[in-house]
């Protein structure tokens, strides 16, 4: 009779656990703890896109970049550590709305589009839309594209862009999950062309030699980046905030310099 009573009891407070477990989980899907009891946030990312988040393949596969420094300063400072965890770039949105990630930080222009689904930090870097082709390509300029197969990230404001080029100048459009797909793509002579952010376009040039490039907007906030969060998360504010610091007392600027050598 005893045995049974306690089975009871134990019974019972396993349910209680597990219930209690399951009610925390509403607060906030991924706050788990970390080995020194800080809380962690799940950053999405789509680690294709350096400098802002990659891999270095050849020195560990480990996700690195200007969006991973600046996530773990501001978490840091918030009393935070991250997690980075590696989505196409056209899941991320979803990805916020499921409750997978706690952040996104990914290159990602706040368009009024995907404000309908999740809430932006303020801009913390700008960029432009640059086209990218082989140097002897003969384009130079947006007609030059008249024909001619141009590759997009697929879900990006690039391949938006592509659309809206393509109402002028009749031309292709095809896209990849990956950015590194559309230079490849462009290396075999499959792609004439692609839409790449500038920042991100220039380092490819470093490697590929015979790639070139040209601006086609003068607006620099047009392909501007923001953190990405939730609808309604408390975490947009505190991140704004810290964020606002970090441009007044030249933090930012640092990891800019440290990750895009310098400019702006
Ligand atoms: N800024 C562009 C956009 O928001 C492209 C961002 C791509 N980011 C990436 N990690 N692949 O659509």
């Amino acid at each position: 009779m005893k045995k049974h009573i306690s089975l009871f009891l134990i019974s019972i407070l396993v349910i209680g656990l597990l219930a209690a477990c399951g009610t925390n989980k509403k607060d906030s899907t991924n706050e788990g703890n970390s080995a020194d009891g800080k809380k962690v946030l799940i950053m999405g990312t789509s680690a294709d896109y350096p400098p802002f988040e990659y891999v270095d393949t050849a020195k560990s596969d480990e996700i690195i970049g200007f969006d991973v420094d600046l996530a773990k300063t501001i978490a840091d400072k918030l009393g935070y550590e991250v997690k980075v965890k590696d989505i196409e770039f056209s899941g991320l949105v979803q990805a916020l709305k499921s409750g997978q990630v706690d952040f996104v930080l990914a290159g990602m222009t706040p368009t009024e589009d995907r404000k309908k689904n999740v809430d932006f930090s303020d801009i913390y870097y700008t960029a432009q839309h640059m086209i990218v082709s082989k140097k002897d390509s003969g384009i130079e300029k947006l007609e030059d594209l008249k024909g001619k197969t141009v590759g997009v990230q697929l879900g990006s404001i690039q391949e938006a862009k592509a659309k809206e080029i393509a109402e002028k100048v009749e031309l292709k459009i095809e896209n990849r999950n990956r950015v590194p797909e559309l230079i490849q793509e462009i290396m075999t002579g499959r792609f004439d062309a692609a839409i790449i952010e500038d920042t991100v376009a220039k380092g490819y040039f470093e490697k590929e030699k015979n790639l070139a490039g040209f601006t086609i907007s003068d607006d620099p906030e047009e392909a501007g980046s923001a953190i990405a969060f939730p609808k309604n998360s408390e975490l947009t504010d505190d991140f704004n905030k810290v964020l606002k610091e970090m441009k007044e007392n030249g933090e930012l600027d640092k990891l800019i310099v440290k990750w895009f050598g310098g400019e702006k």
